[in-house]
């Protein structure tokens, strides 16, 4: 099979990975643990030219044609290419198409579904039997770490600790055990001015940096914890301080970058009168504006119908822990 696609999910952090120790090769400066979701995905062709010399990449535009990718991107898509044909020991080129079933770059990771789903497209088409580890390992070398969570389901640690700095990401549990839900309150659709990547650059010029990575270990294993028994109210603690220290980092560092909006703002506010009056919900925000908000199934009506009436939320996705990537038969082109 010369031809593959692949749909991967996007996946929202739980403790964010935030600075890296080598941000060419994503190796994390932290480990991070997030949920992978089932609504938010991307969907990927890869098809292998054995005999052509340069890489087409191409997104599906809203009529469904397909054009160009922009440069920034084909290149970053091309150069990740090139290097996974080199360890894998093929010649050739590759045409891509990729569409995200969401808005890009504004905080909901899609460049975590979009190199998840490249990994997974080009190994099938390439015929080359990756284990979900070494899946894994690719797609965090695209440069996009979170990515190396996107190619397991349920919940997921990315450890990129230092005595094993490649390490992949791993599984902690699968999506059954637990089906939570992410309401994400989008309250802007625009891509963000501030690529995460230079936030990761930027990270340890912030004075609060180090304290966090003082304070993470604990904060991990009271993450894992929450998982394993389920219990929300300690999760939701420790996800709400994980988003303020990211954003708080970010806005302390030199230059500083302000993801939040008057939008965020407005919803954190609503979501606290709802936890006021008994709703249990939490907020995340990865690098951009728009707002996650974690509750359980028997919660989301009401958090939902709340943030549909807030004049700041365009609109709503709503989304729950999803099983992970999978192939599909149908192409993009
Ligand atoms: O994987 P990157 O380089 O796009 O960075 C992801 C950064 C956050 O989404 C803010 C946090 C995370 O762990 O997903």
């Amino acid at each position: 099979m010369s031809k593959a696609t692949a749909v991967a999910p996007s996946n929202i952090a739980f403790v964010k990975y935030w600075g890296a120790r080598d941000l060419e090769q994503a190796i994390p400066a932290n480990p991070s643990i997030s949920m992978t979701l089932s609504a938010c995905v991307s969907l990927t062709t890869v098809e292998h030219l054995p005999t052509a010399t340069g890489t087409e990449v191409r997104l599906v535009g809203s009529n469904g044609t397909l054009t160009p990718a922009p440069a920034g991107f084909a290149l970053a898509v091309e150069r990740h290419l090139d290097r996974l044909a080199k360890e894998i020991g093929v010649e050739g080129a590759f045409s891509v198409a990729t569409e995200n079933s969401f808005p890009s770059a504004a905080g909901i990771a899609s460049s975590a579904s979009g190199f998840a789903a490249l990994a997974m497209a080009t190994a099938a088409a390439l015929g080359a039997s990756a284990s979900p580890e070494t899946l894994s390992g690719w797609a965090r070398a695209s440069g996009s770490g979170s990515a190396s969570r996107s190619v397991f389901g349920g919940f997921v640690e990315w450890p990129g600790d230092a005595d094993d700095p490649e390490s992949p990401a791993r599984q902690l549990a699968e999506a059954g055990h637990w089906p939570l839900c992410d309401v994400v309150a989008v309250v802007d659709e625009r891509p963000k001015a501030v690529s995460s990547r230079d936030g990761h650059r930027r990270a340890a010029t912030s004075p609060y940096y180090r304290r966090r990575l003082e304070l993470l270990p604990a904060r991990l294993e009271a993450v894992r914890s929450a998982i394993r028994q389920r219990d929300l109210e300690a999760l939701g603690k420790v996800l709400e301080t994980e988003a303020i220290d990211l954003h708080m980092i970010a806005m302390s560092s030199d230059p500083p970058i302000h993801y939040w909006l008057s939008g965020t703002l407005a919803v954190l506010t609503r979501m606290r009168a709802l936890r006021a009056d008994g709703v249990p919900v939490f907020a995340t925000m990865d690098a951009g504006p728009n707002v996650h908000l974690i509750c359980e199934p028997d919660s989301e009506a009401v958090v939902c119908g709340a943030m549909e009436e807030l004049p700041e939320v365009g609109s709503l996705i709503r989304d729950r822990v999803g099983s992970g990537p999978k192939t599909v038969e149908e192409h993009l082109f």
